[in-house]
């Protein structure tokens, strides 16, 4: 039925009979379609409706099948011979299968059958099957005279409740057997013609139920960088700008105190850019004491004592490390007139140029982490980490000793990890050395212990990811994206 006809249908019979006591009765199919039909009509208030809810009973497949062929215990008493010696239950079983086991608990239970010996006989002569005579009442009424008998018929998963709704619909006060079709858009030509003027509108369903939409999903990623920087905000820490990928070489290693010479400086490990290709934009007073602490030494130090070029800190590159914002920020920090201590994050991309394989790519997300205070020492260090990883839910950690150009001491940091059964890096951290500190300006007193680790790492153990191809890139399955949640 079209929705023309159907509104049609509603018409006309409200004209004849003055109201349709039951929408039943006019046997549209698909009660939706009516639905439909029914609201543009209330909109117009060419008629008015009330809902009917009921119950119906509808049968399960298994009770249409009882219902063609007869009931499981039937089945079970007509198996069994009449006389005395009766059948063995094993034989039962092997001529009615899986109906045997079923129908007979129903026919012990009825009195139909009983036990004599290992075998199973007749009690009455005849049987009645009344399951199949009450399942076809259902199925021709919907319903039963005996309302307590279909919900015990559920039970045996017979049968099953539906509800259904129909309608009872009366006039409305603008009722007539000619509604003027409505026009639901507004288009060009109705402006160009005028006909926009005389046109009737369909009203707006402001209540209408609008399509959930599909689009709008945190990746993984985010949902685990957003649960650190909720970390971080509750230990009193600022976001630092991180939103630039392109660095010069100089932050991101000259004023870190790395040597111009060192292996990480080189193309195989860092993605420099081809054009622009350079940047002359630094602190000139700044730069001179880089260039003194690396080539001479200075503010206590022998420098590396070799020959400190400006071309090479002027290469911009793709950042390879978030600490190049960390020395930033602290060479910002040391430009204040008065000292005040800091704490600063950063969750965000860097790149490295390294082969892509099952946990590396050739980018990464690093959360960092930097705090500036008088007198901080290594035990501010290892305490400090050992509640924020404990705010992460990562209970049982150990240091371990390293390298790297720009702090001093430096620490690995490791973690317990129960499914592999053994101790696995979770950061690197430690202090930031007086070459990179005292040139920016920063009293010799203010220490400055710092972190970092990758966000991929604990969100793959997270989310039980041990691809890192699944995690980001073009392969990575949708639905994991939609679906997951949030978690710890
Ligand atoms: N930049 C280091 C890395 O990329 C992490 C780090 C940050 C280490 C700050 C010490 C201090 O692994």
């Amino acid at each position: 039925m079209t929705k023309d006809e159907i509104q049609q249908l509603v018409l006309t019979t409200l004209d004849r009979d003055g109201q349709i006591a039951d929408s039943k009765s006019l046997g549209v199919p698909d009660q939706l379609e009516l639905l439909g039909v029914l609201n543009s009509l209330l909109s117009m208030e060419v008629i008015e409706y009330k809902p009917i809810d009921r119950d119906l009973w509808v049968l399960t497949d298994e009770g249409s099948e009882i219902a063609e062929h007869g009931s499981h215990e039937v089945k079970v008493f007509n198996a069994v011979p009449t006389g005395d010696v009766g059948i063995p239950v094993a034989e039962l079983q092997k001529q009615l299968g899986a109906v045997a086991k079923i129908g007979q608990g129903q026919a012990f239970k009825n009195k139909w059958i009983g036990k004599k010996g290992a075998n199973v006989v007749r009690l009455v002569d005849s049987v009645e099957d009344a399951t199949q005579a009450d399942l076809r009442i259902i199925r021709e009424t919907a319903n039963h005279p005996d309302a307590a008998l279909p919900p015990l018929l559920r039970r045996r998963k017979l049968c099953d409740k539906q509800k259904i709704t129909t309608y009872a619909v009366t006039k409305g006060s603008k009722f007539t057997l000619n509604v003027a079709k409505q026009a639901s858009e507004l288009t060009m030509e109705m402006l160009q013609s005028g006909a926009w003027k005389t046109l009737s509108f369909k009203k707006f369903n402001f209540d209408a139920e609008g399509v959930p939409p599909t689009g709008g999903h945190l990746h993984p990623l985010m949902k685990v960088r957003e649960e650190f920087r909720q970390i971080f905000f509750e230990m009193g820490f600022t976001e630092m700008p991180a939103n630039h990928f392109v660095e010069s070489s100089f932050w991101n290693f000259d004023a870190l105190y790395q040597p111009q010479q060192h292996p990480a400086r080189d193309a195989h490990d860092t993605f420099f850019l081809k054009d622009p290709a350079a940047t002359s934009d630094f602190p000139a007073e700044y730069m001179d004491k880089v260039r003194t602490v690396h080539s001479k030494g200075g503010f206590g130090s022998t420098g590396y004592g070799y020959d400190w070029k400006v071309e090479e800190a002027e290469k911009l590159l793709l950042r390879t490390h978030t600490t190049a914002v960390s020395a930033n920020m602290l060479y910002r920090l040391a430009q204040q007139p008065e000292f005040k201590p800091a704490k600063y994050f950063s969750i965000d991309r860097v790149f490295r140029n390294e082969t892509v394989d099952a946990t590396h790519l050739a980018e990464f997300h690093q959360v960092e982490g930097v705090i500036a205070d008088r007198n901080l020492t290594l035990g501010n260090l290892i305490g400090f980490m050992d509640q924020f990883f404990r705010k992460m839910g990562i209970e049982n950690i150990v240091f371990k000793p390293t390298y790297n150009p720009y702090t001093e001491p430096s620490m690995e940091i490791f973690s317990w990890h129960e499914g592999l059964g053994k101790w696995v890096e979770v950061g690197n951290s430690g202090m930031f050395r007086p070459e990179m500190l005292l040139p920016m300006g920063l009293d010799p007193d203010v220490r400055v212990i710092a972190w970092g680790l990758s966000l991929e790492r604990p969100t793959m153990i997270k989310y039980g990811i041990d691809n890192i191809r699944d995690l980001i890139g073009h392969k990575i399955d949708l639905d994991l994206i939609r679906n997951n949640p949030v978690c710890r």
